[in-house]
């Protein structure tokens, strides 16, 4: 199957802190988060090898940081792909917070 035809899925798997991307029903990477009251703190991007540069993270993230609109909460791009992302898509500026060195501190509490 060619990569045009592939089924492309992302979800939000809300034990395991994190969205999903499937395609084809094989988990093709992942978009990780903590959140801490509204804000949703996005720390670890991955897009396994054999699916990389196919633009799977923007779309990822794409989907995740929607989710969290509609979520009514807010987004702090600690993943500097996510950050990176959303400096060229300004359309969520409006719901994006700085890091600070409190989101930093009780983040590491968090991951240990
Ligand atoms: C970064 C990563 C998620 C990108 O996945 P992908 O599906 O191949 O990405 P896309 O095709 O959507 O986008 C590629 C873009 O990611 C950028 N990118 C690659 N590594 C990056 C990084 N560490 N930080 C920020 N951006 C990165 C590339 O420069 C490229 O940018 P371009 O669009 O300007 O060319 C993937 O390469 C990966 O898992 N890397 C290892 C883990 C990692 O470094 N994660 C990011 C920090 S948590």
């Amino acid at each position: 199957m060619n990569e045009s035809s592939a089924t492309r899925i992302v979800q939000r798997v809300d034990a395991r802190y994190r969205y999903e991307i499937l395609v084809d029903g094989r988990r093709a990477g992942l978009t990780a988060y903590r959140d801490h009251g509204e804000q949703r703190v996005f720390f670890h991007t991955e897009i396994d090898d054999a699916f990389a540069g196919q633009g799977l993270a923007a779309e990822l993230v794409q989907w995740a940081l929607t989710d969290v609109r509609e979520s009514g909460m807010r987004i702090v791009p600690v993943c500097p792909y996510v950050a990176k992302f959303l400096k060229r898509h300004e359309e969520f500026a409006d719901i994006t917070d700085p890091v600070t060195p409190d989101v930093l501190r009780r983040l590491e509490e968090e991951l240990g």
